[in-house]
């Protein structure tokens, strides 16, 4: 018995063909595709949390969505290749299965709770931004206190005790939220402070989720085309009260502000990979999946950039730390009656958001429950719906509970540093396949681009610059993860010498490792945490119980 055991891809083919999963329908194109993933894509990253990226690093800020949308071109390459190599659903989790085994399989997968269900808090949360901002735009005060956390809230407090102190003046927003703390009732010692929206909303999709509407993928796609036209909205008629003078200085704080942003921005992607789940409902995976995970990408760089220039062109930077910044900005122009529009439009948008996770979760769930890695009860489908009920009520509770009492900001480094990990190891699985020979015969490959050299040059050349500039010892004094950077690039540059690795790929993991480092210690510490707990999981339990480990007993 092994924990590399893998699956054979003919053996991944063949399970996804067993059961239940060999009924489902192949409707979908490029275009569905597309859609599908804007779905995803857009949420509460584009809502919300390009709101502090902007506050933190100003209009440059334009420029990260530019650099993180590379790093995911290069992951999302590699999803393809993987997506027609192995077209079945489970996405990351079944192509770790297959290239490095079953630990890493679940590794993944225990990693991407992180990218759906975390992110679903972040979305939920940011669901109640925009539901109590338009509850305001129809002159209904939704109480402060059921609408925030409790740590936001009682850090805005201090921040006003200070500023009374030292005579500072404080955002509007921050004061309404000391507000909501000092108005908040007591439960003993204890300040009642929960945003009961987000767990509110995350129940009644969960209800959605559970009774099966079978048509809740194709509804949300229909939603794509209103959030496009909100976010055209808000570029179109914001692009009129620009004032260029806003856009200088463009990098207020300087590369270390910008950089800040990176889980904010990092997370307004998340979600292009979402549709390589999809893969057995497609007519030509092979041929539709890369296709449309470029184009959604594409598509969102482009939408994402020129929204950042126009918030960001309206006021100043320094305005922008709020969780509903599109329809904040428009207030601060005076025309509230756009700042409605967008509000009563991002409550619907972020719905289908959270309601593609919210679909996505359970279904990851059942596909690790159905390899015997997670207790049977988690493939259960429900008799009458069809749904699986089981994995669909714990997503519902796992997501509801922390979204009622936690920061937002925790759950966006948290979701990132998870997912940029998994992107990590599909990258690193193409470098696999490709040296197994695997995916010869698939119908998409990576584009092959000899790394034999390049990469270690490029290692040679940029450690050089760093020393040349005298940036060296302060980098790594400030940011100590670049170490594992530094290394993995330097690895990396010997194995490709030895084995002419395909560049792409490379890139791939070095541009998400590097915006990972940039994550900071602390989100690391807690991602091991995490890890950690994943594994003595996977040890009580996956590892015995496992479907492969039944076949290695049958096979001896
Ligand atoms: N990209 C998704 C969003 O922004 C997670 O909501």
């Amino acid at each position: 018995m092994s924990i590399f055991r893998k699956k054979s891809v003919t053996q991944a083919v063949g399970d996804s063909t067993e059961g239940e999963a060999s009924h489902l329908v192949k409707v979908l194109g490029v275009r569905d595709l597309t859609s599908l993933g804007i779905a995803a894509i857009i949420g509460a990253g584009i809502f919300s949390t390009i709101g502090r990226a902007s506050f933190n690093g100003g209009p440059a800020v334009s420029l990260l969505f530019v650099f993180t949308a590379i790093a995911c071109v290069f992951t999302a390459l590699s999803y393809a290749q993987f997506a027609s190599t192995v077209p079945v659903s489970g996405s990351a989790y079944t192509y770790a299965y297959v290239s490095f085994g079953e630990i890493f399989a679940w590794i993944i997968g225990w990693a991407l709770i992180l990218e759906y269900a975390v992110s679903n808090m972040v979305v939920a949360i940011s669901w109640s931004e925009y539901f109590t901002s338009m509850l305001n735009g129809f002159g209904i005060q939704f109480p402060g206190y059921l609408s925030s956390d409790y740590g936001s809230a009682h850090r805005a407090y201090e921040q006003v005790q200070a500023a009374l102190r030292t005579g500072e003046a404080v955002p509007a927003n921050v004061q309404a939220l000391a507000r909501a703390y000092e108005a908040a009732p007591m439960l003993g010692s204890l300040r009642l402070i929960l945003d009961l929206p987000a767990g509110i909303i995350t129940i009644l999709i969960t209800y959605l989720v559970y009774i099966g509407i079978k048509e809740s993928r194709n509804a949300s796609n229909l939603l794509v085309i209103l959030k496009l036209a909100v976010i055209g909205l808000v570029i179109l008629v914001g692009a009129f009260y620009v004032k260029p003078a806003n856009w200088s200085p463009f990098a207020p704080n300087g590369v270390g502000g910008v950089l800040s942003g990176v889980a904010s921005v990092f997370f307004a992607f998340i979600g292009f990979d979402s549709i390589s789940t999809t893969a057995e409902e497609c007519r030509n995976p092979q041929r539709d999946l890369p296709k449309a995970m470029m184009y959604c990408l594409i598509i969102c760089t482009v939408l994402y950039v020129l929204i950042t220039l126009v918030l960001t062109g309206m006021v100043n930077y320094k305005e922008l730390g709020v969780d509903d910044p599109l329809a904040y900005v428009f207030q601060k122009v005076n025309l509230d009656f756009v700042a409605g529009v967008i509000s009563v439009s991002a409550v619907v948008a972020i719905t289908s958001a959270l309601l593609v996770y919210q679909l996505g979760q359970p279904r990851i769930w059942m596909t690790m429950s159905r390899d015997g890695l997670l207790w049977p009860k988690f493939a259960q489908i429900h008799p009458r719906y069809r749904t699986p009920s089981f994995a669909t009520i714990i997503t519902g509770a796992l997501v509801a509970i922390p979204s009622l009492f936690l920061d937002m900001q925790f759950f966006i480094d948290l979701t990132s540093v998870g997912t940029f990990f998994a992107f990590i190891l599909v990258c690193g699985g193409i470098l696999y396949l490709d040296a197994k020979g695997i995916s010869k015969e698939s119908k998409f490959r990576v584009p092959y681009v000899n790394g034999k050299f390049i990469i270690g040059l490029g290692f040679i050349a940029t450690l050089g610059f760093t020393v040349y500039t005298g940036n060296f010892s302060t980098h790594f004094a400030e940011k100590p993860l670049l170490i594992i950077f530094w290394l993995t690039w330097a690895i990396l540059s010997v194995l490709a010498f030895q084995r002419n690795f395909s560049l792409l790929p490379v890139l791939g993991i070095l541009t998400n490792l590097y915006l990972m480092t940039e994550l900071g210690v602390t989100n690391w510490a807690i991602f091991v945490v995490w890890l950690v707990i994943g594994l003595v999981i996977y040890f009580s339990y996956g590892f015995r119980k496992s479907k492969l480990a039944g076949r290695e007993l049958t096979s001896v």
